[in-house]
């Protein structure tokens, strides 16, 4: 299973890189405005320093226009994935934009049909949000399984990003259901290291160390 990191903070993504923990990056809109940093700059340093596909939405609505801002931002860089809305214009975008050469991310998915329509209209990724469906009372990872069954079903090329990710119980259902990414927040990425018995061991073993009678130097 593939890691991302859903985050556009530097430093952040900077850390994680040298955990070997980051195979790509996503961003959104909400990420890209908590920098308060040019955008382009910003996506460009971060293009710099991951080799892998860096997730980067368009805000335009209608489908011409989608595809003339993914034109732009693939130009920054040969990794830029344009997310797209899963809309009527964002499905027409994402068959021109496949023809182009140029990688989706379908985003916004709340339903296994859409993450098929996706799949349909050729994108490189789809995003279900699983978060956002566990906070309505909708049980998130219910559509990963599904979608990965029909992808399974057609032989459909397109990759399952789980996104919207809370916790580190949703990684390791991501997993067990074989979505091929899922796109972790720092703070999440960080707890899928941790366990009490690993602390507790750590400290045990430094306490014993203390012990140890040492040569003088
Ligand atoms: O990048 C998209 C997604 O992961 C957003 O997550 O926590 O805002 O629902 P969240």
């Amino acid at each position: 299973m593939k890691l991302f990191i859903d985050s556009a903070n530097l430093a952040e993504i900077r850390e994680a890189l040298s955990w070997g923990l980051v195979d790509g990056v996503t961003t959104n809109p909400t990420l890209i405005a908590k920098e308060r940093a040019e955008p382009t700059a910003l996506i460009a340093e971060i293009c710099r320093i991951v080799d892998g596909p860096i997730s980067v939405e368009t805000c335009a609505m209608k489908g011409d226009e989608m595809v003339a801002d993914a034109r732009e931002l693939s130009k920054v860089h040969q990794n830029i994935t344009v997310k797209i809305p899963m809309t009527t214009e964002g499905l027409k975008a994402t068959r021109i934009l496949s023809r182009a050469g140029i990688k989706t991310n379908l985003t916004l998915v709340f339903t296994p049909v859409q993450a098929m329509l996706a799949a349909k209209a050729g994108a490189t990724f789809v995003s279900p949000f699983i978060g956002r469906l566990d906070d309505i009372g909708a049980t998130g990872m219910d559509v990963v399984r599904d979608t990965v069954q029909i992808y399974r079903n057609y032989g459909f090329r397109t990759e399952i990003i789980v996104a919207s990710i809370r916790h580190p119980i949703h990684v390791l259902e991501a997993a067990r259901a074989g979505a091929h990414i899922g796109t972790v927040p720092f703070k999440v990425l960080e707890l899928l290291t941790k366990h009490p018995l690993t602390t507790s061991g750590i400290e045990r073993f430094l306490e014993d160390w203390q012990r140890v009678p040492k040569k003088q130097p």
